[in-house]
């Protein structure tokens, strides 16, 4: 097959590449290397990619309408991963969000229906789910308590997709990864934060006074759900995709410190605007309909990454 990849210098789209790669599928990566985060870590990314059969990296936004259309051309499958992706960015910079979550989805799902392209698979998030506090997460559960500008984004492009496919009968799958981590992870996620501060004796920031829980996933068992997603490309759908099992932060702070061979200093702080006490994920429906079988835990997980993140900074 033939695949649009958006966010392909993204941490999830970079393994989603490699994977498809892998198995013979023709990728076509677009990305503008947004300097979100260090833009360094996108090139070190996409040098990994770029020479591999079968893909080709388009360096474009996707609020360019020409460039996403042209890069559809031909493609079997759209797999929409580009966004803003965190949660406390958007606090000041509210109309990028609105402009790339929102205008730049609905540039890719509307090329996407010109084009008559087979089917589209998009990120969605856990944060659609909000302030909810029924545990476990279930794909029904309501999802109109967002806590967050980009919990709403997230929840938006859902209801586009929705209102795509029943218009135009667009193939649309939405899904909603929990916490995801793993090597060439994000830097402005927990996991690298805590790594980057014990490697550097700095003082770890732990918000919510370490009272949090998360439903943490590891990239790889993601990708195996983006993966399955992408082949069954069912009419409209919409699935969690988290490991099914929550960890108190404080589990993943020991693991991260076990790991990095020492013990950080910490700084305990109150949650920030827009967090959530817990995820846990009902997975039930992507077990089931995608055979997703999330085998990674954190204690095999977070060694991964800190021994990724020394190989790549020279600690
Ligand atoms: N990592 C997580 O835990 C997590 C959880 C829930 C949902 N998601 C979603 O998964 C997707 C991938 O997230 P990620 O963690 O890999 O984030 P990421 O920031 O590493 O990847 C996103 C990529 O999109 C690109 N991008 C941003 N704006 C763009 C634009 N205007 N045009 C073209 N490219 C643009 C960025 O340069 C980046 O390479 C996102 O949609 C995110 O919201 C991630």
């Amino acid at each position: 097959m033939k695949i649009l990849l958006t966010g392909a210098a993204g941490f999830i789209g970079f393994h989603t590449a490699q994977q498809l790669l892998a198995r013979g599928d023709e990728v076509i990566g677009l990305d503008n290397f947004s300097p979100y985060y260090d833009p360094k870590l996108k090139e070190a990314r996409a040098a990994q990619l770029e020479g591999k059969n079968g893909f080709q990296m388009i360096r474009a936004d996707i609020l360019d309408r020409d460039a996403v259309s042209k890069a559809m051309k031909g493609c079997d499958r759209v797999c929409h991963l580009a966004a803003l992706a965190g949660v406390r960015y958007a606090f000041d910079h509210p109309d990028e969000y609105i402009d790339i979550n929102i205008r730049g989805f609905f540039n890719v799902l509307d090329e996407a229906r010109k084009q008559e392209i087979a089917g589209m698979t998009y990120a969605s998030s856990s944060s659609v789910y909000g302030g909810n506090t029924k545990m476990p997460l279930a794909e029904t559960d309501r999802t109109d308590n967002q806590l967050s500008l980009y919990g709403m984004n997230k929840k938006d492009n859902e209801l586009m997709a929705h209102a795509y496919h029943s218009l135009y009968g667009l193939p649309v799958t939405g899904l909603r990864f929990f916490t995801v981590y793993g090597p060439w992870g994000r830097p402005d996620m927990a996991l690298f934060l805590f790594t980057d501060a014990i490697l550097h004796n700095r003082t770890l920031q732990i918000y919510g006074q370490g009272k949090m829980q998360r439903d943490f996933t590891f990239v790889d068992d993601i990708v195996s759900g983006i993966v399955a997603s992408i082949d069954k490309n069912f009419p409209e759908e919409v699935f969690n995709l988290g490991c099914g099992r929550t960890e108190e932060l404080m589990d993943y702070v020991a693991a991260v410190e076990k790991a990095c061979g020492r013990e950080g200093k910490k700084e305990f702080l109150p949650m920030q605007p827009g967090d959530v006490v817990r995820t846990e994920a009902d997975i039930a429906k992507a077990k089931k309909m995608l055979g997703f079988d999330p085998k990674t835990q954190i204690k095999e997980g977070v060694p991964r990454f800190v021994e990724w993140y020394r190989k790549y900074y020279g600690l």
